[in-house]
This record gives C-alpha cells, structure tokens and sequence, in this order.
C-alpha cells in the first residue's frame, strides 16, 4: 500500500538539463593531472589516467546499438539512489528501447557473488521519486582483489554487459577507478561509471558541486532540530544535545547550523585546525552555557559533527597508531575481547594516555570496530552524551567556585538514519535522475573511469551543465591500513569557504540570543522559492 504522498510523488517528472534531452556529443578538455601524487597514480591507472574532463553538447546524432548496463548501489543509503537508477534506466531505453538494465543485489557483494535482477519498466516505475535504496539494496563489500574483479567479470560476460555504473562515495568510487583501470588492462570491454553518493557531502570538488543525497538529509535533520529548538524555546528547561551523521566531515553539521541557527555548533575541521582538547572544546561550550544563564536563558541547542572525537589532536594521533596496530596480522587472528589488551601493550605511551583517559565505551569503539574501508565507526560513539557528561562536571565546578549559578538539564539526540532514505527534495529528485541519465550518455561516447557529473545547480534545471570526470584526477595516495594507497580525496570543510566564514560572522549572535529558525519539512509541491532551493552551502560557494 502507498502513502498519498507517494501516489501523487510518482507522477513527478524530474527536470534534465537541456544538452541531455536529445542526441550529445562529448566536448573534451585538456588532458588532466591527479590532485596529488601524480607520478605514483599514473603508475598505477596507466589505462585511466589524465584523460579529460567532458562536457556533453547538443548533437544531431548518438551511437543507437542497444547496450546491457549493470548497476550497484554502494555504502550507506542516500536519498535520490532510486533516481539515479531510474534516469540511467530512461537513458539506456532512449538510446536503443533494446537496452536493459541489471541490478547487482546488496551491493557489490551481489556482483562478485552473481545475485541480480533484471530491472523492468514496471519495477522502475514502482520507485520513481522514492527515498531508499530498497530497489536493489546497498551493501559495503570493498571491491578491491582481481578475483572479485574475475568473478564479476564471469556475471558481466553471461549477462552481455557491457557497462557496469557504481553508485557510491568516495571509498566505492576510488574501487570503481581500480576496476575500471583492471578491466581496461585487460581489455575486457566493460565500461566502469561512477555516480557521486553520499549524505556526507565530502565527495566534491571543483568538478562535483555536490554529493547526491546531502540536500535532502540536511533538510530533513533540519525540520527536526527546528522543531526542537521550537520545543527548547517553549518549556525553556533544556540544552538538546544533538549529533549528526557525516563521517569525518562536519558539512551535514555546517548546512544544518546555517539553516536553523542554534545556540553552538562544533566544527570538527575548526577544532583540529585549532588544535583544541576535549576539555577545550567542553569549555566553549560551558561558556555559552554560561553566558546564556546569566540571560535567564537555561536552555539551547548544541550540534555535533559525528566525527569530531577523530579531529582532536591528541586522539587523531591514538586512532592512526590503533589502526596500524590492528592491521597487523597478529591482531587480526586474536579474538575481539584479547584485543583492547593487544592494543594497550602495543601503544606508544603517549597514546597509551590518551587511550586511558577516555570513558571505557570510546574507548573500545575506536580501538575496535571499522568498517570494511578501515573507517572508525564514529556514527556508534555516543559523542553528545560524552560532551553533556563533561560539560556538566566543569559547570558543578563553576557552580562551587561561584562562577555559575543556572540549572543545566539534558536531552540527547542523533540524526543520521532518519535522513538517508527520506524522499528526495525536488533538488535531490533532478539532480539523481540527470546523473543517472547522464552515465547513460558516458557509456553512449564510449567512456570508462569517468564520474557522472552535473554542473550549475543552483541555476534552473534547464541550465545544468551535464559531462564527466576522471575519476583519476581527484586521487591522491593515503595512508589506510598501513600501507599508502591511492584514493579519492575526501573534501572537508574549508575553514576559508564561504559558508564556514558565513557561520563564523553569525555564530556569536546565535549562540548569546535566541535567534531559532525552523524550517519546516521538505516541500515537494509549491512556489519555487519553498520547494526548489538548492543548500545554503551550495548557494555560499557559488555565489556570482
Ligand atoms: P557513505 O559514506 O557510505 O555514504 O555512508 C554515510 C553514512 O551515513 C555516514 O554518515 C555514517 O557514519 C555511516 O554511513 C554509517 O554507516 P552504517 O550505515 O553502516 O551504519
């Protein structure tokens, strides 16, 4: 059974960008260079390196063979998923109505292990403008050994694929480059396009404006805490603690603070680049706690970048020794409850301190779990409950010396997975179907190890310029799991960008008066100028 609101969603029709919506012709730039390390990612993409960025121009004609495309939608769920898969459907059939398109299930699991589905008009049409990745499914296997690059090959071939498009972030996308790079090596024919996915906002750069999927999260955590700052400013009784999702990245934080002005918001790129302790971030915001009491206002609202605990200096430090301990084959063949003792006999003692000053449940987290990329989990660290916890002991000290004489009652609250699989805003809606429709065009020209891109958003649909990335140009070597590899490089927020210097002016104001904003849920249907606007960072960084 459907909701109303999907009945009447379903009937939406996406906007595409005008060069896409007849024959294109791919207008090549100059050949490009990797964002760092170029000689060692030219070493190993010798296939896929320094070809240039496209754009797609108006043509009077296409290649019209028909072509079998598989898709796989990578990582965590981000809203807009099922449109990409819709647009790249839509694409394919408008090049040839022969074409068909194939869903990897789970994700890239689906593909090595040879579990799909052949994605159907009336499928497709059961998902259109939906939020989820339930079509397919997602999952995070990483993609990264030539077996898993032969089994999939074995699928591709019976199934006569020849282009295989990857939905996900930067981690899927730097394994869509090694598998394009391997299958062109090889000179298998089989096409690799990746597509720009993630809540997070991190994968972007000059080419990419935006990650799918970061427009309509942000929108939706932002009705929430606007309507708990409007439940904060009624019964005036609580400080709401509240932590967001986005990984190491504090743009899902920054997007929310500009939109619904709250009392604090930590930037996670601030406090390293600060280089503060935790008892210094715990300190600015017992001031503000502070300074609000003496206001008469014993309530507010704090946001929290998920990540932040790994940009604290001293505990970035502890987590980069942790995780070139626990990539050591002896760590790996003991059990999980040896290991916080494996660890603690391999740390130097500096971090060794740190390890032990930290509560006994973060301590574990970090020293534990990651994902299959090598990520600390840090969506599981219960960094708002921590930060109340420590705010709460220095304000009883103020208390005693004086300093402080206001009451401080908590509530706690993280948003991550209430956003991914919302329906996606009118934004998010275009934005997905056109780079779906797109990556349907790069395999239309013959490209391989290129990114879907869609450029000029926050202009009119119509005026959105359509092309491709080498993925290879926004690559540079890393450090994970204790060996250099090469990698997409991870956008964070750019203390000298526009909005981080926008929220900079303002935050002060915000944090000493109650300057709430509520912005209400997501509008699909209305004036432009509530249901079409793109984030307020996108329209800070492209401000003409
Ligand atoms: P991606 O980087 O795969 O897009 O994931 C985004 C994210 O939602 C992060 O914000 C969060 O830390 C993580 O996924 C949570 O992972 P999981 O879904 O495995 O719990």
């Amino acid at each position: 059974m459907k909701s109303n609101l999907q009945i009447a969603r379903s009937a939406y029709q996406p906007k595409l960008p005008k060069a896409l919506k007849g024959p294109v012709a791919a207008k090549e730039g100059e050949p490009t260079q990797s964002v760092g390390n170029q000689k060692e990612i030219q070493a190993q993409f010798p296939n896929t390196y320094g070809m240039p960025v496209i754009e797609f121009v108006e043509s009077q004609s296409m290649p019209k063979e028909p072509v079998n495309v598989g898709v796989i939608l990578s990582g965590g769920q981000a809203p807009g998923g099922h449109n990409v898969i819709s647009g790249l459907f839509d694409g394919i059939k408008s090049i040839n109505p022969q074409s068909r398109l194939f869903g990897f299930i789970l994700g890239p699991g689906g593909f090595v292990n040879h579990n799909y589905m052949e994605l159907t008009d009336s499928i497709i049409d059961e998902y259109r403008n939906t939020g989820g990745f339930d079509i397919i499914g997602s999952g995070r296997t990483k993609l990264e050994k030539d077996e898993q690059f032969e089994k999939g090959y074995e699928i591709l071939k019976k199934l006569n694929i020849s282009a295989l498009v990857i939905i996900g972030g930067d981690d899927s996308n730097t394994n869509a480059c090694v598998l394009a790079e391997y299958y062109a090596s090889h000179n298998y024919g089989v096409q690799v396009i990746g597509c720009p996915k993630t809540i997070d906002g991190d994968l972007k750069n000059e080419q990419i404006e935006t990650s799918f999927g970061f427009d309509t999260a942000c929108k939706t955590y932002s009705e929430l805490i606007g309507n708990i700052q409007r439940d904060c400013n009624s019964a005036r009784k609580y400080w709401h603690f509240i932590k967001l999702m986005g990984r190491s990245a504090s743009h899902i934080a920054l997007e929310c603070a500009l939109q619904c002005q709250p009392n604090i918001c930590l930037i996670s790129e601030e406090v390293e680049a600060k280089a503060m302790s935790l008892d210094d971030v715990v300190e600015y915001i017992a001031k503000a706690v502070v300074t609000r009491s003496e206001d008469g206002n014993d309530f507010g609202t704090v946001l929290i970048p998920e990540g932040l605990i790994e940009f604290i200096p001293a505990i970035k430090k502890l987590i980069s020794e942790l995780n070139d301990i626990l990539a050591k084959d002896e760590a790996k063949a003991i059990n999980r409850d040896a290991q916080i003792d494996f660890v603690k006999t391999h740390l130097s003692k500096e971090n060794l301190e740190v390890f032990n000053s930290l509560p006994t449940d973060v301590a574990s987290q970090l020293a534990l779990d990651r994902d299959p990329h090598g990520n600390v989990q840090v969506s599981l660290i219960e960094t708002e409950k921590l930060l109340s916890r420590m705010v709460a002991v220095k304000l009883a000290h103020w208390k005693n010396e004086g300093i402080y004489k206001g009451k401080f009652a908590t509530q706690h609250h993280f948003f991550g997975y209430e956003g991914r699989c919302a329906a996606p805003s009118n934004y998010d809606a275009d934005y997905c179907y056109s780079l779906g429709y797109n990556a349907s065009r790069l395999i239309a020209v013959g490209k391989t190890g290129y990114m879907s891109i869609i450029k000029n958003t926050t202009e009119p649909a119509s005026e959105w310029v359509a092309g491709g990335v080498p993925i290879t140009m926004m690559m540079n070597m890393e450090r994970r799991n204790a060996t250099m590899k090469p990698v997409i490089r991870k956008a964070l927020v750019e203390l000298d960008g526009a909005p981080f210097k926008f929220f900079n002016e303002h935050r002060d104001e915000w944090a000493r008066k109650t300057d709430y904003v509520y912005p209400g849920p997501i509008q699909y249907f209305g004036p432009t100028e509530v249901c079409d606007q793109p984030t307020i960072t996108l329209k800070l960084e492209h401000v003409k």
